[in-house]
């Protein structure tokens, strides 16, 4: 059983305890002065730290209603409960009673909240950031290993305030969208092949609505649909001067269990007036992952829902454009893993102009198992890490939102490296079949190589003042620390 470090789960340690309590005995049984307990006492603790048994005390304290109802209240009710995606419900202390070991083990493997980044390598201030802190995964820990007990029953624990099934993600911040753009209705069936549905639709962007400013975008599969639809790309096409159209860029991108984007409050990502959106929607009958139905899903849409600034918005000083594109590791074409084996993929991207990068999704399929983003700049030769996932799943996209104040500047000239990983063995949990040679493509079997990166695109006079805001703000901490 693999645990965090510093933890100690259920059934380890009692031998250690025992220890402890003979320790105990002694030094109460012995004459020591006061001064001299206290220092055996703290010698003590620190023995109890090395062996990892603090929770042994923690048990005492720790009870669902007095701790654990928030946490996972806050945590884990959003789709474990009526309606939601998790396959069980964890809203009151008799549902979540027979789960707590389960519950112990994937939160202290960090598997749950389903938010694979890694700690301790590049920028961890992420906007949406799901991860429980150690604090909070101590907790759940010491409590299951106390034998999960609910506590005081005067102690009332803290209703779930959490946004229906259904219901858009930024809704209870921004309320219902702008914009909504619907795809049209499809059936799916419980099995057989993958399901591509290309489509254009007319979202009616009127020239007042196009000059507004995005401020949060959101993929929505309706109902059931959120168990089939692998990904819902949406591309935006606008007419030329003949009456063609053709693809300008892209609006979103949606991959299962993907939350939806906010926009910076310092950029501009437009919508082009009388812009067509194109669908481009990979469906998989029955389901993919453990909430997989295997039945057919009648009138299966995806809708798009758009937040806006108001009208000014983008008229102001210092809004820069910001765009979401697609950056490739290498052609697709090239990519060919062996049966058994692995593979590592390595894309490199440049601008002749300062930018700042706000979002990071790495994207493969179910070999692809880590992935990472580096940036080199050739003035110093140095290499900055800023973002790592080391367990990465392709049943959980999640678009890594920089916090503005420390999302990466880059100067002109750097290079983005980006790296994936894929593990064809099956040591991969995720791998239907290690005997398969993996090629380039766009099923769910066979494998993808790129990456979705939201870039500010900055001016030397934009770069230079952040640069310089950055440098005031961290010099006030340092002050501010001593
Ligand atoms: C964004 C939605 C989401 C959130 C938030 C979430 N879960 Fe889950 N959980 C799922 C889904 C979907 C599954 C099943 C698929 C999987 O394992 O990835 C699952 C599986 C589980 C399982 C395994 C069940 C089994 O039978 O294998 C446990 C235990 C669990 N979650 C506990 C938690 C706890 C505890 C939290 C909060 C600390 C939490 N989850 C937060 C969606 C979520």
């Amino acid at each position: 059983m693999k645990t965090s470090p510093g933890l100690v789960l259920n059934g380890q340690g009692g031998s250690n305890l025992y220890l402890i309590l003979l320790i105990e005995n002694f030094i109460t049984h012995i004459f020591l002065g006061e001064k001299e307990q206290m220092k055996i006492a703290k010698l003590l603790a620190g023995a109890i730290a090395l062996v990892g048994l603090q929770d042994v005390f923690a048990q005492e304290q720790f009870t669902y209603n007095e701790h654990v109802a928030q946490i996972i209240n806050e945590n884990c009710v959003v789709c474990h409960q009526e309606g939601g995606i998790g396959p069980m419900h964890l809203t009151n202390f008799d549902q979540v009673r027979p789960w707590a070991p389960l519950i112990q083990l994937k939160v202290a493997n960090r598997e749950m909240p389903p938010y694979a980044y890694d700690h301790g390598i590049g920028i961890q201030d992420l906007i949406g950031d799901w991860r429980l802190t150690q604090e909070e995964i101590n907790t759940i820990v010491a409590w299951v290993n106390a034998g999960s007990p609910r506590g005081d029953v005067d102690v009332i624990a803290p209703v779930a305030q959490v946004k229906t099934p259904g219901q858009w993600n930024f809704e209870a911040e921004l309320g219902a969208p702008d914009l909504i753009v619907p795809s049209s209705s499809y059936d799916i069936p419980a099995n057989g092949n993958d399901l591509w549905l290309r489509e254009i639709v007319d979202p009616g962007l009127t020239a007042s609505v196009a000059s507004n400013c995005i401020k949060a975008v959101q993929v929505k599969p309706r109902g059931d649909a959120a168990a089939v639809v692998h990904h819902a790309n949406s591309i935006v096409f606008t007419e030329d001067e003949n009456g063609d159209f053709s693809r300008s860029g892209m609006l979103t991108e949606y991959a299962m269990g993907k939350w939806g984007e906010q926009v910076p409050d310092d950029v501009c990502r437009t919508l082009p007036a009388g812009a067509q959106i194109q669908w481009n929607i990979h469906m998989f009958p029955g389901g993919v992952g453990a909430t997989a139905q295997g039945k057919m899903i009648k009138g299966n849409v995806v809708e798009i829902g758009l937040w806006f600034h108001g009208e000014e918005f983008g008229e102001q000083d210092g809004i820069y454009k910001q765009d979401l594109a697609q950056y490739s590791l290498g052609s697709q074409d090239d990519l060919v893993i062996p049966p058994n084996g692995y593979y590592m993929t390595q894309g490199f991207h440049s601008f002749d102009h300062p930018v700042r990068v706000d979002s990071f999704q790495p994207h493969g399929h179910l070999r692809m198992n880590a992935a990472s983003l580096e940036v080199f700049y050739p003035a110093t030769g140095r290499t900055e890490p800023i973002s790592q996932i080391s367990k990465w799943s392709a049943t959980w996209h999640h678009s890594h939102l920089y916090e503005p104040d420390v999302a990466p500047l880059i100067p002109a000239g750097a290079v983005l490296v980006l790296k994936q990983w894929y593990d064809n063995t099956a040591n991969n949990p995720h791998n239907p079949d290690p005997d398969m040679w993996v090629v380039g493509g766009s099923r769910t079997g066979d494998e993808m190589t790129h990456a979705w990166i939201a870039i500010t695109h900055l001016d030397d006079e934009g770069y230079e003042k952040r640069v310089a805001e950055r440098q005031v703000k961290q010099n006030s901490s340092v002050a501010g620390s001593d």
